[in-house]
This record gives C-alpha cells, structure tokens and sequence, in this order.
C-alpha cells in the first residue's frame, strides 16, 4: 500500500501512516499529542479529496495522520450539508468532541458546515478553534499558523476568492484511482441546493496545472483518474489556451500511464456532443456518465431551477446512447419536492423506463437554509416522501435484475481494487462503474486490470470468475 502516500512524500518528516496508525491505537485516551492530527470526512468525492489536499498541507507542515480522536493535537471535521440529516450529524460529533479542548486538543470544522454557519459554530460549540469552507483552503497554512499561535477563533469563510485549491502534495486514500478537481464551486442557482452557498462561484482550473498532475499521478503509478467537479462539464480553461472539456479530457487520457479516465458529476445543460465524440475517439475515456436528472417531470424542473425540460433532458440521454460503443448512465433523483404532484412522480418513474438507468441515487427533498424552495408551499409529508422513494427504488431494482441479466456470461475488464476475506475473492470496478466479485486461482492482484466473466448477479453488484 506503499503508493497510498503520493506527490512528495519522500520530503516528509512523518513516518507512514501505518505505524502511525498502531501507535495511535495503542495510545491510551489522554493529553493531546502535538503535531498529530485526526481528520474524519462526510459527504461527496469532492470533500473527500479535499481532505486528501488538506491532509497534505498537514502532513508538509510536519504534522503526523492519526486514526483515533483521542489524543490527536489537532481533530478536523470536514462535513456535508447536502441534506438536514447530514448537518445534524456534524454537531452531535461536535458534542461528542465537548471535553477535547480542555485536553489540549485543537478542534476544527471545515467544508459545508463550516461555510453555512461560519461563526455561528463557535457560538453553538465555544471548544471549536476553527471554522474554514472549501473557498478558503488555499489560506490554510495561513490559518493553521494562526491556530498553532494558540488563536481561539479562526476562520475561513470568504467565497469571493478566485483561488482554486492546489496543493505541493496531496495524501491520496485510493491507491488505484486519483481524484482531481477540476472545477470548484457551482454557477448554477438549483433551488434546493446549498452548495453555491457553501462552495462559492465556480472557479476552474489551469488546464497545464491539471495535466501536471495527471503525469505526477501517472508517474506514482495511478492508471485511472476521476476528474471531479460539481459541474464538471462546465470546465472553462482559464489560460490562453482555452481547452474544452472534451479536449482536456482527450489531453488527460493521452498522458503516458493512464489507462481509464473518469468524470463526474455532469450538468445536463452543459453536457454536448463533443463529449460523446471524445468518448468515441478515446476508449480510456470509461463508458459511463453521471448525469443527474432531478426528476422526470418539467415542471418540477422548472421549480427546481434546473435549466432544462424532461425533453431537453431525454435528448441528452439520446445523443449518449448514440455513441459507438455501450455508455452506461447513472443519475441522481429528488422525490417529495414541494408541490410534487402524484402526476410528476408517475413522470418520474416513466423516466427511469425510459432511460433505463444503469443506477440511480434517489433523495427524499429535504429543505436547506439560504435556499430559494425553502419558501416554497405544499411542502409534503416525510411518511409521503419515503412511500415515493420506495416506489422509485423498487422500479429501478426490476430495471437493474434485468439490465444485469443481460451481462451473464459477458466478459468485462475490472480493474481489482478488494481482497475480499474470503479466500480467492476479489472485487474490482468495469470501466461502466459497475462492480464485480468474482473468483481467481492466481495471487497478487490488488491494482491489476483483468478480465472477468459474469456468471451471476444481484441487483446492485455482478458476480463472476477470472477469465
Ligand atoms: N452538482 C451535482 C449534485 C450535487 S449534490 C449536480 O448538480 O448534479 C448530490 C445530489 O444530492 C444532487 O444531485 C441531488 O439529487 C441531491 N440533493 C441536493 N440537494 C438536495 C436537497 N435539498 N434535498 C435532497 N436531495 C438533495
Ligand atoms: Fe447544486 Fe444544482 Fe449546483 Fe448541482 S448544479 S451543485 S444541484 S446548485
Ligand atoms: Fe455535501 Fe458539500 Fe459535497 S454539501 S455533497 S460536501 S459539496
């Protein structure tokens, strides 16, 4: 697991994370170790490798990653406020953190959370130090002095920045598949969302840097990057030379050693043909797309501020499937949007037909602060919003039987990612997403690409054996 730890490793002071790790554990609960930090992360692949870059401004500050809270000098908390569930559990952890202080442990809140309700949080958790959103982190090290200084209220919160957040080294957690951000923040106003609050205005990324890292990533062994944005298809080259998202994902692709290259998540306004036309021209482009529909019906689109009618939407999906070879669609849902009439969900539940989505990830509404459908009327009832959600999963769980019928006896590549505890099992990803168990005789084959027949499936997974 040696390549866990890449861009500029060999110039830390710290030692690897595993012996770090025993040593944490074995540490009984006390007085907080200096220069050690604790870093627990909720929410989307953005705020995960966010908290790879934030763990590697860390760790080339001399700080040491620890897996336990305890005695860790400094305790970051990098969290999500996509729905009300995934607030609240930020300041239970929080309360579970009350007695830290008083140990001469350091705590920070950062990411969504932290932007939404910026000082606020000190008010409601006076034992937190320090508050920064995700527009702020390039000023870290800036802050992290001010917090080794023994300051008691810093904070982050500007999102009139420009400034993209890149990092000399970045503590990736996959070993097999880097992420990297492209596109931070989010331009468009979707009337539910919290993130343009809390992620800022869309700033993109110099397309050199980006390919910069591509090679270093390559040249740590990495075969398979993930570009990342919210909108990751509104990628704008900020430098003259103004490439397109489809060129720079034709320019990633052509770095030497990367093999599969990934994106998410598209905006279905922005997604166009020249996508697809790369997808067509470059196999390492993988064979799936994450476009994320909201729901069937226009006129919760047009409610939802999403840009788009159910129409514009089925052409988007109709210029995918048009590519030369199999695309793979998977999208995201909100059921129980102010207003959804029993109509709208029948629309919705006609799009998955439609589309006959690969996998979908489906939301039951839940009202966000600063948000514009916050005021909306005929909110509906939770009890409501679950039935809906469970018609929707028990559609899309016939789709999957059958789709995955399908694939039996069908070879994929995979690139094998888990040793499974079970002897000679492992699991790995298909250039479509999906995911695979199956069976080999041979060793060794963590990071490996392989061929793998199906010769059995679940709804959400496929099984089969090493070809
Ligand atoms: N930028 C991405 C999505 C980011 S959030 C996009 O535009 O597609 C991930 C998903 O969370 C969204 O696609 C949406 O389905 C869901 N989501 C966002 N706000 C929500 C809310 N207030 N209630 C329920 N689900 C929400
Ligand atoms: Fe939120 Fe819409 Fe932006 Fe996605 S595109 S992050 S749903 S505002
Ligand atoms: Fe959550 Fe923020 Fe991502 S609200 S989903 S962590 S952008």
């Amino acid at each position: 697991m040696g390549k866990t730890f890449d861009i500029g490793l060999e110039s830390l002071t710290a030692g690897p994370l595993p012996a770090n790790r025993r040593s944490a554990l074995a540490m009984p609960s006390g007085p907080a170790v200096r220069g050690t930090f604790f870093l627990e992360t909720f929410g989307c692949q953005m705020n995960d490798h966010d908290s790879e870059k934030v763990a590697g401004v860390l760790m080339s500050r001399g700080y040491r990653q620890v897996e336990s809270a305890d005695t860790a000098g400094l305790i970051l908390y990098n969290t999500c406020s996509i729905r009300e569930k995934a607030a609240q559990k930020v300041f239970s952890r929080l309360g579970e953190y009350r007695t830290k202080q008083a140990q001469g442990q350091v705590i920070g809140v950062l990411g969504c959370v932290a932007q939404q309700e910026g000082e606020d949080i000190f008010e409601r958790a006076p034992w937190v130090s320090l508050v920064c959103g995700s527009a702020s982190y390039s000023k870290l090290p800036e802050l992290l002095a001010q917090v080794e200084a023994g300051n008691q209220r810093v904070t982050g919160l500007e999102t009139d920045t420009d400034a993209t957040f890149e990092t000399e080294m970045t503590r990736r957690d996959n070993p097999w598949r880097a992420y990297l951000t492209i596109i931070e923040g989010c331009d468009k106003a979707c009337s539910y969302c919290v993130v343009p609050y809390t992620r800022g205005p869309e700033r993109s990324r110099a397309s050199n840097s980006i390919l910069r890292e591509v090679r270093q990533v390559a040249e740590l062994g990495y075969s398979e990057v993930q570009l990342l944005g919210q909108t990751v298809n509104s990628y704008a080259d900020p430098t003259s030379r103004k490439m397109r998202f489809s060129e720079l994902l034709l320019a990633v692709a052509d770095e030497p050693g990367i093999r599969r290259v990934r994106f998410t998540t598209s905006h279905p306004k922005d997604f166009t043909q020249h996508i697809v036309d790369a997808m067509d021209a470059q196999p390492k482009l993988c064979n799936h797309v994450h476009l994320p529909a909201q729901s069937g019906s226009t006129r919760v689109l047009r409610a939802m501020q999403r840009t788009y009618t159910r129409e514009e939407y089925l052409e988007k999906i109709a210029m995918i499937r048009g590519a030369r070879r199999p695309i793979s669609i998977t999208t995201d849902i909100i059921v129980g949007f102010p207003g959804e009439t029993e109509a709208d969900l029948a629309e919705t539940l006609s799009l998955l037909d439609d589309v006959k989505y690969d996998a979908i990830f489906a939301f039951k509404y839940s009202p966000r602060p600063h948000t514009p459908s916050l005021s909306m009327n005929d909110a509906i009832p939770e009890e409501e919003k679950s039935r809906r959600l469970a018609l929707l999963q028990e559609k899309q769980r016939e789709i999957q039987m059958e789709r995955h019928a399908g694939f039996i006896g069908m070879a994929f590549e995979v690139l094998v990612s888990t040793k499974s505890r079970k002897e000679n099992h492992w699991s790995g990803h298909t250039t479509c997403h999906r995911v695979i168990n199956f069976t080999s005789q041979e060793t060794a084959l963590l990071g490996k690409y392989v061929q793998v027949r199906v010769t059995g499936m679940t709804p959400n997974s496929l099984v089969g054996e090493h070809a």
